[in-house]
């Protein structure tokens, strides 16, 4: 697969996701703000994708501070921290790699800031290489539900794309297919920004994986027709109480599953898990700009002015998940924040 993210000759190179399928290209982020930018357009989304993302622009705001005393250098790399916390609320993911950076910075209170700017770096590459391993560790508990000949139903993009490689509902299903199971995979096209259809799509026939690509309306009709036989979707915050915030759509796939007796799991990295959130009622749900739902690339979908609400993520409650596939074994929901 391309690769969603890297460091690239002192740049945070990126693969532009709001072009594909029609275009591989990159963008090479050179400042904080393009990366702010970059996470906010959806040029890179997915929650462990923009994880990684924010810790590589911190990386890269570091190496432009010109301050040479602790902190200085501090007050003006935590004030890039917070730029690039406000870009997206749901996604636990970005947070939790934003932390991690901080975490690194005083750790090495006291060294030289050439150091520091090494170390950040460093890190950002480590929190890359170890989203992949995560994805990796997934696929290999996940492959273990699923069996040759079954149909899978998947939501929005969990993938190679929406994470450093690899993927998360993706990666269990690269992994099956990896074991020779002969599956086939059902994408949702996940309405409005069309990840399922765009994203999901695309990077399956990359690998040769065999997928159909339906519209959200029809996924319930197919598993009242007996064609699908489980359902697996990615997570952007997982709850304490093992509630999951994922794209909108989620929730209505969910309850159909519950309604026809098809198991629904959730795969995704302990980075994903927030034991500090205690359900998903508290769980902040992105609302995005009306013109994602009433146009698509500059065509109107609607009248001008018609009136528009479009929330990114539900909150899918725990009782509704079979269980929740991580990269340190299957969990039952309530059983998810002792794998954070
Ligand atoms: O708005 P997006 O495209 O960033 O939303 C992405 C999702 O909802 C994914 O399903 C989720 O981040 C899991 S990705 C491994």
């Amino acid at each position: 697969m391309v690769p969603t993210v890297q460091w690239h000759e002192g740049a945070v190179r990126l693969l532009d996701q709001s072009r594909l399928p029609e275009t591989v290209t990159f963008l090479d982020c050179r400042d904080v703000e393009s990366v702010a930018v970059a996470i906010r357009e959806l040029k890179v989304r997915g929650a462990p994708a923009i994880g990684v993302t924010a810790a590589m622009g911190v990386a890269l705001g570091a190496q432009a501070i010109s301050a040479e005393e602790y902190e200085t250098f501090a007050k003006q790399l935590l004030g890039i921290c917070e730029r690039l916390a406000a870009t997206r609320p749901t996604a636990v993911n970005l947070f939790w790699a934003i932390e991690r950076m901080k975490q690194k910075l005083s750790a090495l209170r006291g060294e030289p800031v050439a150091a520091i700017k090494a170390a950040l770096l460093k890190e950002s590459q480590a929190i890359l290489e170890e989203d992949i391993a995560l994805c990796k560790a997934m696929g290999r508990h996940g492959a273990e539900l699923i069996q040759g000949g079954q149909t899978i139903l998947t939501h929005c993009n969990a993938g190679a794309l929406a994470t450093a490689g690899y993927g998360t509902a993706l990666g269990v299903i690269r992994a099956a297919w990896e074991q020779g199971k002969q599956i086939q995979v059902i994408a949702d096209e996940t309405r409005p920004v069309l990840q399922g259809a765009r994203l999901t799509a695309w990077e399956l026939m990359q690998d040769k994986i065999p997928v159909t690509l339906i519209t959200d309306s029809m996924a319930g009709s197919l598993m009242r027709q007996g064609k699908i036989h489980l359902c697996i979707v990615g997570a952007d915050r997982i709850a304490a109480n093992g509630d999951v915030a994922n794209k909108i759509g989620t929730y209505g796939v969910a309850l159909a599953a519950r309604a026809h007796g098809v198991p629904f799991y959730v795969a995704a990295p302990t980075s994903t898990i927030d034991p500090a959130t205690p359900d998903g009622a508290r769980i902040p749900i992105e609302e995005r700009a009306a013109d994602e739902v009433a146009g698509w690339r500059g065509l109107a979908a609607a009248p001008a002015e018609a009136r528009v609400w479009n929330p990114a993520f539900d909150v899918t409650p725990a009782e509704l998940v079979t269980a929740i596939i991580t990269d340190r074994g299957v969990f039952a929901p309530r059983d998810v924040a002792g794998a954070a």
